[in-house]
């Protein structure tokens, strides 16, 4: 009984004012917070959004959105497992244990493979923490296909599913449940190889066995021999493959997107498809769309939901980070000057519009969570009336393989991703940087918003469109996938070049890569 109350308090909240508007004051003092983010967030740039709503998208434009990239004279290296000879015996067993959220579990992985190499010893397959936030318990069993992952690395890593009985003892409960002499608990972010082999190694000659946990960006990006490099992109880019039932559920998305009139919901699209030419007939984008209160709060701008919004934000700041956040120091004038707001919805729609891509476009939203909810992709929905995502185009019965599963759910969507024409993401974070790496190594399209050059534009409010189209696509040209080589400290696994990238065989013979040079 009691939780049926419960569930109903929330509508009746949003009731209350309307019906009864003298109990609305004292209530909104008892529960400011529950109260204060009722007003929907407006449009922010009303005058640019009437500009895109009535865009004209040349036939340039177009073209130029839609083209795959050229040939950057650069290829995944081919000579992965020349110099990778397997040990000849295993010096004993290595198991980790792996936070975070899917992706950067992901880098986890690759690193783990790269240690056990390092070490000649056996490596257990990683073991996938529940995340507090994403609550997923999928093993890594559940998610990658195991045997392809254990075959594609057998000539260079060994690999086991299990423990032998010997060592059946060491699982997480054992390590969750007392201090162990074989738990590192202490590697330092971005551990050396040597740090490995002076400070690892020992335990596991001493017992036979050590379990690394945490293990997350444990391992150094620097420094590292190239076989070790080309081991990690092996593993990131080839020995990783997601089980046939994601595949499959990501090859029913893909294929509604691509073949939107021969989906089950053929009626209801036929008239918005009507029109649909030339080039991006059968392709679609993936935008990695990530706005949530976390991140709008500690951002500190503001966005365009009034005082309550502002209110209900700083609050939030002073409970989570007790007000410590840097950026509160600053106006949203001089934070958007500098980049440093998130894009909404609202923001992310305007640019994709000024990029090229018009009303027909099939927009996929990957992993959206919204703060401020329907009001805020109301108006990037007005922009793409194609827009779809799981729910708009997979049944129940589909879905419930996914539903309440985030990894899964996750997983679906890297797959939707690598295989999208487009992907754009509109906020920093591991599956933008794992998406950002993975579609460099195979030279696919992917945009990255120049946040600055956006910041200054938003906050010109009387911008014409036909002038805000312009500094768009002109601060756009070098962004949509152009190789960029990793600098010291960056990822491997987002900037996979040069370290797993080599010339081409053609511009081997003519000593090429002038692109690259310039
Ligand atoms: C691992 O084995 C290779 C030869 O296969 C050897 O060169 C290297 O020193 C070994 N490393 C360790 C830490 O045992
Ligand atoms: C796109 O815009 C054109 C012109 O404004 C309109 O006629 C058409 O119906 C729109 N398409 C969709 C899918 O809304
Ligand atoms: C704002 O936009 C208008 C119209 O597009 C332009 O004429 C003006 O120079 C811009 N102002 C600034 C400060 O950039």
């Amino acid at each position: 009984m009691k939780s049926k109350i419960f569930a109903f308090c929330p509508l009746l909240f949003l009731l209350l004012p309307n019906f009864f508007p003298s109990l609305f004051s004292p209530l909104s003092r008892a529960f400011p917070s529950l109260l204060s983010e009722w007003n929907a967030p407006k449009p922010m740039h009303l005058n640019l959004l009437n500009g895109a709503m009535q865009r004209v998208i040349f036939d340039d434009y177009r073209s130029r959105v839609w083209s795959p990239l050229p040939d950057q004279g650069l290829k995944p290296c081919q000579d992965f497992s020349k110099s990778q000879n397997l040990p000849k015996r295993s010096r004993g067993y290595i198991q980790v244990f792996l936070d975070g959220g899917l992706n950067q579990q992901r880098m986890g992985i690759c690193d783990a493979v790269a240690v056990a190499k390092i070490l000649n010893v056996t490596l257990l397959i990683p073991y996938l923490e529940v995340n507090p936030v994403w609550k997923d318990s999928s093993s890594f069993t559940d998610i990658f296909d195991v045997d392809h992952f254990i075959n594609a690395l057998k000539d260079e890593v060994y690999i086991i599913k299990e423990l032998p009985a010997e060592y059946s003892w060491s699982t997480r409960e054992y390590y969750a449940t007392g201090i162990r002499a074989t738990r590192i608990k202490n590697a330092p972010v971005h551990a050396s190889p040597s740090w490995y082999i002076e400070d690892v190694l020992p335990v596991i000659e001493s017992y036979g066995i050590a379990a690394i946990a945490p293990f997350s960006h444990r391992l150094a990006f620097d420094d590292l021999h190239p076989d070790i490099q080309h081991l990690r992109c092996k593993v990131n880019f080839e020995a990783l493959a997601f089980v046939p039932q994601i595949t499959a559920l990501a090859g029913a998305l893909i294929d509604r997107l691509r073949n939107p009139l021969s989906a089950k919901r053929k009626g209801e699209h036929m008239n918005k498809l009507e029109g649909m030419n030339g080039i991006e007939a059968g392709k679609y984008i993936v935008l990695h769309l990530r706005f949530d209160k976390d991140m709008a709060a500690h951002s500190a701008c503001d966005f365009g939901g009034g005082e309550a919004e502002k209110r209900a934000l700083a609050k939030y700041r002073q409970v989570i980070w007790q007000g410590r956040v840097l950026n509160s120091q600053f106006k949203d004038d001089e934070l958007r000057n500098q980049g440093r707001c998130p894009l909404t919805p609202e923001d992310i729609g305007l640019l994709l519009a000024a990029l090229g891509f018009d009303n027909n476009t099939r927009l996929y939203l990957a992993s959206h969570k919204v703060y401020g909810g329907e009001a805020r992709i109301s108006v990037l929905q007005k922009l793409f009336p194609l827009m779809e995502d799981k729910k708009s185009l997979l049944s129940a019965d589909e879905r419930a393989l996914i539903d309440g599963k985030a990894s899964l759910s996750a997983a679906v969507d890297y797959h939707v991703s690598m295989q999208s024409d487009v992907f754009i993401s509109a906020s920093p974070g591991n599956m933008h940087n794992a998406l950002l790496g993975h579609r460099a190594y195979k030279n696919l399209k992917t945009i990255r918003p120049n946040m600055v050059l956006l910041g200054k534009l938003f906050l010109n409010q009387s911008m014409e469109w036909s002038d805000f189209q312009q500094a768009v696509a002109d601060g756009h040209k070098n962004r949509q996938g152009q190789i960029r080589l990793r600098k010291k400290k960056q990822s491997i696994y987002t900037y996979p070049a040069p370290d797993c990238m080599c010339k081409g065989r053609l511009q081997r013979l003519f000593g090429g890569l002038t692109s690259l040079v310039q």
